[in-house]
């Protein structure tokens, strides 16, 4: 029967979340089995449970046995921008310089289609490798640069959400839109591509410094028109930044209150950043229903500050805060590195994040922000089969530490200290393996 010849098992280590981390403990959220099975069926997961039970219930679908390697759900990265592959590690005095001197040169070339072609299948290829199946990403001010990235992505079947960015001041005149063309290109794409196959649509005014009051008010309008469109934008990175929007803006009080007043807020709004946010901004972020998208690495790299997750949680414990590689002013795409560093920075403020809360937002926190949790990113019938094989033993020196690890959180988080792109074993797209390592490391 045909249901049953497209139907698999996947067996091997599973772990899934039945509940937030944050909320109901690390114990009370984890759900991890040493011997599961997902069962796949139609690009979808069929079913979760007990390897021998699964196996009894399906018998004539065929199992592949990934032994001890896991099986999860993909990473889902928040926020990154796929034209900056090309000036990942690019140095400068910070973000201010590091836009004007790499970022936007770089940019600039994306009003070449064969650019964007080219540099689109290139990110997906390293998303994927990286095990990332979801991303919320930034494209250049040319719509080009969105419609390759979408032709890319529906080549691919995978589930993307991507915006063209918009911006009409403080900016190159070869990069810059108008209030006017940022909103008919932006309605246009939207049009072509939100919820078309797998695509979401992210409306994408780059920052306060790069957008007037006009494109402001023009996006937050678009967005009320298409209200299941996301929106993403970078909110509070620097100090430097920070002071220079109050004086942009002198009527408001916060820089959060600027996206707020035009309307750029709200669930499906991703924020980026938001490193030097006042208490009151984190409370009025966290009652709009939108998202932080943290973004560690990015952060350490460029001095722009170091991320206060406890204080933003004790603040505000109902906010999301979703895990994001900020590619390329972050300086890697693996979610290891963006967990440790996320680690990193919780330790400097002297707050220890559990292995499973780590885990928790680099999964089902990104997909509440991308207000695609009913859908994916998480092991849960139903979801879609966008799913991460690990190996927990991906060399030697992480083999001899998880020998001696004490259970499964501190398997868990000798990845996070330890791992890289070299865990990956493969990476499943709607059921189907887009990437797989050629060789397991021993
Ligand atoms: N702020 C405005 N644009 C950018 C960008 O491209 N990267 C980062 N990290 N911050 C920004
Ligand atoms: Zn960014």
């Amino acid at each position: 029967m045909k249901e049953d010849q497209d139907r698999f098992i996947l067996r091997g280590q599973t772990l899934a979340f039945s509940g937030n981390p944050f909320e109901v403990g690390v114990e009370d959220a984890v759900d991890y089995r040493q011997d599961g099975a997902v069962v796949v069926e139609g690009g979808r997961i069929a079913d979760v449970g007990a390897a021998t039970d699964i196996i009894k219930q399906y018998t004539c679908a065929p199992v592949i046995n990934y032994g001890d390697a896991l099986i999860m759900a993909g990473f889902i990265d928040t926020h990154t921008h796929y034209p900056q592959v090309d000036i990942i590690g690019s140095n400068s005095q910070g973000l201010v310089d590091w836009l004007q001197k790499h970022t936007f040169p770089c940019e600039a070339q994306f009003d070449n289609k064969a650019v964007a072609e080219n540099s689109a299948e290139f990110f997906l290829d390293q998303c994927f490798l990286n095990g990332i199946t979801t991303a919320s990403v930034y494209c250049t001010v040319h719509p080009q640069s969105a419609e390759s990235f979408f032709e890319a992505a529906t080549r691919r079947n995978v589930c993307m959400a991507a915006g063209k960015v918009c911006m009409d001041s403080n900016t190159p005149a070869d990069l810059a839109d108008t209030a006017q063309t940022a909103y008919d290109q932006s309605k246009a794409l939207i049009e072509r591509w939100h919820d078309e196959g797998r695509n979401q649509y992210a409306i994408t005014p780059r920052f306060a410094l790069t957008s007037s009051p006009a494109q402001l008010e023009a996006l937050g309008g678009l967005w009320s028109e298409h209200p299941t469109a996301l929106m993403q934008t970078h909110l509070s990175e620097t100090k430097d930044e920070i002071a220079r929007v109050l004086e942009q803006h002198p009527t408001y009080d916060s820089y959060f209150q600027v996206y707020q007043s035009f309307g750029l807020t709200g669930e499906g709004a991703i924020f980026g950043h938001c490193i030097h946010l006042s208490d009151d901004e984190r409370r009025a972020i966290a009652v709009s229903g939108a998202a932080i998208a943290h973004c560690p690495t990015s952060n350490a790299f460029m001095g722009s500050g170091i991320f206060d997750l406890d204080a933003t949680r004790r603040t505000a414990p109902e906010i999301i805060v979703s895990l994001a590689s900020d590619v390329g002013a972050g300086v890697s795409f693996s979610m290891f590195a963006t967990m440790r560093a996320a680690y990193e920075a919780t330790r400097l403020h002297g707050v220890v994040l559990h292995p499973a809360e780590a885990f928790w937002m680099a999964t089902c926190a990104g997909a509440k922000a991308m207000r695609l949790d009913d859908r994916l990113g998480n092991l849960v019938p139903g979801m879609d089969a966008d799913l991460v094989v690990l190996d927990l033993k991906s060399n030697p020196l992480i083999a001899r530490r998880v020998a001696r690890a004490e259970d499964f959180f501190d398997v868990l988080f000798a990845q996070i200290i330890m791992a890289d792109d070299r865990a990956v074993k493969e990476t499943y797209v709607a059921g189907n393996i887009v990437y797989q390592r050629a060789q397991a490391s021993t």
